[in-house]
Parts: structure tokens; C-alpha cells; sequence
């Protein structure tokens, strides 16, 4: 069947941003014809990681859904703010209660990381910092990454980025980034079959 990815805003503001860049690139996703669930961080309540809690009541709910919709994906795309150049703790936190859960479900995914933001850096610090609890948990993360500056005038009206070349630079980037899932993902499959033979 076609591909499945996960769209994830990481943000829980209402007016975020981020949701904004996140609904693009699932529109992207879907336009290339693979399947989209676009999650966003307020579908995910969940306290603060404490291991006594975990030990007295196991995993929260809100980090169960999200196991739930990254377990039924292939690859995830996240769109995150930044916070004083770094991951926000509200996604940090997410990580770390999903990475609690075995099988590790971030192990072997692949994952496209894009950001926006008001200034002109666009929350590309945010990312590279981001990579180092997904690369750690194993997560594959596409080499090239997306981040918008200026990000709170970059829309149009239609939901596009209002310049056509940044368009189409993360049109690029997302369709780069669904080639060489839906290329491992054939080549995971064509291995199983040889397997069966
Ligand atoms: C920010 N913001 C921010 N922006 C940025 O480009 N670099 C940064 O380091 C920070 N740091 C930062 C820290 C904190 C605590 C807050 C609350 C905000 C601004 C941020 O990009 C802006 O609020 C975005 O609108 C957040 O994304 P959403 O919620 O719109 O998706």
C-alpha cells in the first residue's frame, strides 16, 4: 500500500506557526499520494516525565496515543518551534515518555525535521538539537532540513508559502525526503519477500 507518514506539529499554541508549516506539509505529503495523519501536540496531554509515576501508573495516555500514530507510520515529518535555540521542552518531554515504550518505536523510522519561526534564524538551531535524542533513539533523520524565517508572514491566503521559490525549495525537500523512505521501505519488503523463498 502507499506510504504512511505522520505530520506532527509540536507546538500547543492555537495560532501556532508551526501548525501552519505542519498542515503544508501534509498537504505536500498527500499531493505525492502518500497517506497523512496529521497530529498536533494539544492531541497529546501529558505530565512531565517522573519515573515514580511511570513506575506506580505506567505510561500516560497522551504518550500512548502518540506511540499509537507513530507505531502505524512509516516515517514522521516534525515541525518545531525553538526556544532559546534549542528543542521546546513540551516535545522533549513527549520524546522522552515514547521512548519509554518497547519495542522503541522511534528506532529505524525515518524522520524529516522542519521548523518556522518570527525571526530570521527560523528555528534551525532548534533542529540540530533536536537530532540528538532521534538520532540517539535511532531514528534515520533526513540530512536536509526546512526551516522558515519570518515565518508569521510567509503564508498566503491558500495556506502555499507566498514566495514561489521557498515553495518549492520545501516541496523538493519533502519529495526528496518521501523517495528514499518509499525506496527503503520497497527494498525492507523485497528483502522479506527473498526471505520467504
Ligand atoms: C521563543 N522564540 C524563539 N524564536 C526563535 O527563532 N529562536 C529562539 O531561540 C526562540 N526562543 C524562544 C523561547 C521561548 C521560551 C519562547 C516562548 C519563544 C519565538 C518562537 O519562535 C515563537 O514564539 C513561535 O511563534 C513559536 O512557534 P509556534 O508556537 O508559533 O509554532
Amino acid at each position: 500500500g502507499p506510504l504512511r507518514v505522520l505530520v506532527f506539529g509540536a507546538s500547543l499554541r492555537t495560532d501556532s506557526v508551526n501548525a501552519r508549516l505542519a498542515s503544508l506539509v501534509a498537504r505536500l505529503v498527500s499531493d505525492s499520494g502518500a497517506g497523512v495523519d496529521l497530529a498536533l501536540m494539544r492531541d497529546f496531554d501529558m505530565p512531565m516525565y517522573d519515573g515514580d509515576r511511570e513506575a506506580a501508573e505506567g505510561l500516560p495516555p497522551g504518550a500512548l496515543a502518540l506511540h499509537d500514530r507513530l507505531d502505524r507510520s512509516d516515517a514522521f515529518v516534525i515541525a518545531s518551534p525553538e526556544y532559546n535555540a534549542s528543542v521546546p521542552g513540551v516535545l522533549k518531554n513527549a520524546i522522552d515518555w515514547v521512548s519509554r515504550i518497547r519495542p522503541q518505536p522511534f528506532k529505524t523510522k525515518h524522520a524529516l525535521l522542519v521548523s518556522a519561526s518570527p525571526s530570521l534564524v527560523g528555528g534551525n538551531r532548534g533542529l540540530w538539537a533536536l537530532r540528538v535524542p532521534l538520532e540517539h533513539l535511532g531514528t534515520r533523520v533526513y540530512p536536509d532540513m526546512f526551516s522558515l524565517a519570518d515565518g508569521y508572514q510567509a503564508f498566503a491566503e491558500d495556506g502555499r508559502l507566498a514566495d514561489p521559490g521557498l515553495h518549492e525549495r520545501l516541496a523538493e525537500t519533502v519529495s526528496g525526503f518521501l523517495g528514499l523512505v518509499e525506496a527503503d521501505v520497497r527494498y525492507v519488503c523485497l528483502e522479506r519477500r527473498w526471505y520467504e523463498f
